[in-house]
């Protein structure tokens, strides 16, 4: 029997290259060797205000993406998270297992509440327990993520293992994944934080940005006055996050990258990198998004057969949880 993935991303703003080094490449390269759930978590995406022709059609395109990516819809089930009820209503379950200390504690509540200072809604506070039922919901062994997920998944965790303290083996506790190169892709414009959706057009890169774009946006990282190619996080924090998305564009560690760079001019990294993410991962993914996206009846049809298996797997773990509480099924 093959273990089971779940995943997911938020169908807001463009998907970036971060999103694709620290979760999609290693969501594709796990395909073969687990049973996957890849989910668009459109649910999580409201917990802050959307506008809804853009959600929408974010949403559709999102599982344009996922396959223009490289995942295969026939080995995994690649759906949209608000089409099966499943997720919803665990988390209401789980919410009564879940300490307000808890969800107070989290990083990603902490930075979320701070930008959106006028809609701190419950949703958004209770989103790591939404998150939880996404993964526990399918008796998931691995989740994929980058580095900024691993709070709340170990907030999964705990919760998994307190309801089976209580009423036995439920859930299975799962563990996480983060890849070896890119599980925090730094930003652009300012390399001592994470590359994110939210803080702008030059911190990031979008896996859409035309060639053009993805080269004037290298150019312009933000590097240091010194002239040494280094790999050194603490002190040379652009140089690094370059050097970092070169190892994981050409599938190198980042010694080799450091290597390949001895000697060579700042502006020479920047160029290079650029290119490398230019025909290694945007342009490709860029021509089977392009042929994808003009098949939208075909789209809608994968989107709703994978959430009716996804609801096929869930539906037992959700039954088996109603009965463990008492509920009348
Ligand atoms: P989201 O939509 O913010 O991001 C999707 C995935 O991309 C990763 N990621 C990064 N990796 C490396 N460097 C970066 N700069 C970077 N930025 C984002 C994220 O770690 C994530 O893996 N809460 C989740 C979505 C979610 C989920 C789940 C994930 C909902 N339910 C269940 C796993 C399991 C989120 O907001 O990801």
């Amino acid at each position: 029997m093959k273990k089971t993935i779940f995943s997911g991303m938020q169908p807001t703003g463009v998907a970036h290259i971060g999103n694709y080094f620290g979760a999609i490449k290693n969501w594709v390269s796990l395909q073969d060797e687990y049973n996957c759930l890849y989910s668009i978590v459109d649910l999580h995406a409201i917990t802050i205000r959307q506008n809804p022709e853009e959600l929408y059609q974010n949403t559709l395109n999102a599982l344009a993406l996922y396959m223009a990516c490289g995942l295969d819809p026939d080995k995994n089930t690649i759906y949209i998270q608000s089409h099966y009820h499943g997720h919803a209503e665990l988390c209401w379950l789980l919410s009564c297992f879940t300490y307000m200390g808890e969800l107070g504690r989290m990083t990603q509540y902490k930075d979320k509440s701070a930008k959106n200072a006028d809609n701190i809604n419950l949703g958004l506070f209770a989103y790591p327990t939404l998150q939880t039922a996404d993964i526990l919901l399918f008796g998931t062994h691995l989740v994929p993520v980058g580095d900024d997920q691993k709070q709340h998944l170990e907030l999964a965790r705990d919760i998994a293992i307190r309801f089976n303290n209580i009423y036995g083996d439920v859930f299975t506790v799962p563990e996480v994944f983060t890849p070896k190169t890119g599980a925090r892709i730094k930003s652009l414009s300012d390399p001592t934080k994470k590359m994110s959706k939210s803080d702008g057009e030059a911190n990031y890169v979008g896996i859409l940005d035309p060639a053009d774009v993805v080269m004037k946006k290298f150019k312009r990282a933000v590097t240091d006055s010194d002239t040494e190619i280094r790999y050194d996080p603490e002190n040379k924090a652009g140089i690094s996050g370059l050097l970092e998305i070169y190892a994981a564009a050409c599938n190198v560690d980042i010694a080799a990258a450091q290597r390949e760079f001895e000697g060579k001019q700042y502006g020479h990294l920047k160029t290079t990198v650029a290119q490398a993410v230019i025909d290694n991962v945007t342009t490709p993914i860029q021509t089977k998004y392009n042929h994808l996206i003009k098949n939208p009846d075909h789209l809608a049809n994968i989107a709703k057969s994978s959430a009716e298996k996804a609801a096929s797997i869930g539906n037992p773990v959700l039954e088996k949880t109603k009965k463990a509480v008492g509920l009348v099924l």
